[in-house]
């Protein structure tokens, strides 16, 4: 086998590339080392290509987590200077590598009375924007460009498993479970949509609340979850969601973040109810930057959840969103718009 060379700049080329990996008779993984530099480079390549973003020009977000990484790894290797508002929640890794990576990271230390930390960084980046005229702000949560940039890997899982797929992924933004979905249906693929969220995050349709499951979930809605694309949604708790991680690591030697195991736990079952389908769930990260939280015992004792409780088996099916709770709940949510489902006719 030749030993495949990656084109420079080849950190971000190298990193948006996905292994596909096999778990079970019916069950994949989709496994990225960094997901989000998915979008942030499509974004970024997108707005200079269309003279949104000069050469050079300086680039702004609000992010607390993996997106905040790829901008940044795609803006150091593009020469381009950015801003990145960020709350108290980040961890001092990722911050030592977004400012080794040129960025400045504005932490934003009070949460605003509605949308809490999330509006606080956005009301601070609006009054940067106002203060910088001609900054480009990629806008993960409502850029089209953010969906559109899972062409290629959608494609290529297509190319792998063929054309009836069953497609899991947590959602935050909801580039990647509806940008893959959509470009699999539109290339003629039967694609099932399950989405992973969790308790407590208004995505579809839970009262907002706090959280302890990062990654996936929101307190605000963004204009890019697609809600008639999903068929089913599933509400994972942390302590569901932080368990299946080790457990991945401990059955697989998967070495991923929580989303991922919370993805896992719920395509694992569903592979094995439907033993018909293929199911691929969709890795967005590594495990280093959660060794001292999700893979730390004593971090989880702390936080009150029991690193030692059996993963719930199946999920609990809800009558209606707002009505979901306990470990693990499934809603069939059967491609409806988020108003659909709150007034159904
Ligand atoms: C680690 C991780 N997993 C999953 C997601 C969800 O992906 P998406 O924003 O494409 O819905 C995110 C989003 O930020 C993430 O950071």
């Amino acid at each position: 086998m030749t030993l495949p060379l990656i084109p420079y700049p080849s950190t971000s080329a190298a990193l948006e590339q996905p292994m596909l990996r096999q778990l079970g008779p019916n069950l994949y993984l989709l496994m990225f080392r960094l997901m989000k530099l998915v979008p942030a480079k499509f974004i970024i390549d997108q707005a200079l290509a269309r003279g949104k973003l000069p050469p050079g020009g300086l680039v702004m977000e609000t992010s607390s987590g993996t997106f905040a990484l790829g901008l940044a790894i795609v803006c150091c290797e593009r020469g381009l200077p950015f801003v990145i508002f960020s709350d108290p929640i980040v961890d001092r890794g990722l911050r030592r590598q977004l400012e080794l990576l040129g960025g400045e990271v504005c932490i934003i230390e009070q949460p605003a009375a509605v949308g809490g930390f999330q509006q606080a960084r956005l009301d601070a980046l609006d009054a940067r924007l106002a203060a910088a005229p001609g900054a480009f702000w990629s806008r993960q949560y409502s850029n089209p460009d953010n969906a559109r940039a899972y062409a290629e890997p959608a494609d290529q899982l297509r190319a792998a498993l063929g054309d009836r797929l069953t497609l899991v992924g947590t959602v935050g933004s909801g580039g990647s479970t509806g940008g893959m979905a959509a470009r699999l249906r539109a290339t003629g693929a039967a694609c099932r949509l399950v989405g992973v969220d969790t308790f407590h995050s208004v995505l579809f349709g839970q009262p907002d609340g706090p959280r302890l499951l990062r990654g996936l979930g929101n307190s605000l809605l963004p204009p890019n979850v697609d809600h008639a694309a999903y068929d089913e949604i599933h509400w994972v708790s942390a302590e569901a969601g932080f368990n299946a991680t080790r457990h991945l690591m401990q059955a697989e030697a998967v070495f991923a973040g929580p989303t991922t195991g919370a993805a896992h736990l719920v395509a694992r079952w569903h592979a094995a109810a439907h033993p018909d389908e293929t199911v691929v769930f969709v890795g967005a990260d590594e495990g280093h930057r959660y060794l001292a939280t999700v893979y730390d015992r004593d971090w989880l004792a702390a936080a009150g959840l029991r690193p030692d409780a059996p993963l719930p088996a199946q999920p609990v099916a809800a009558p209606r969103p707002a009505a979901a709770g306990g470990d693990w709940a499934c809603f069939a949510w059967n491609r409806r718009s988020l108003r659909e489902v709150a007034d159904p006719a």
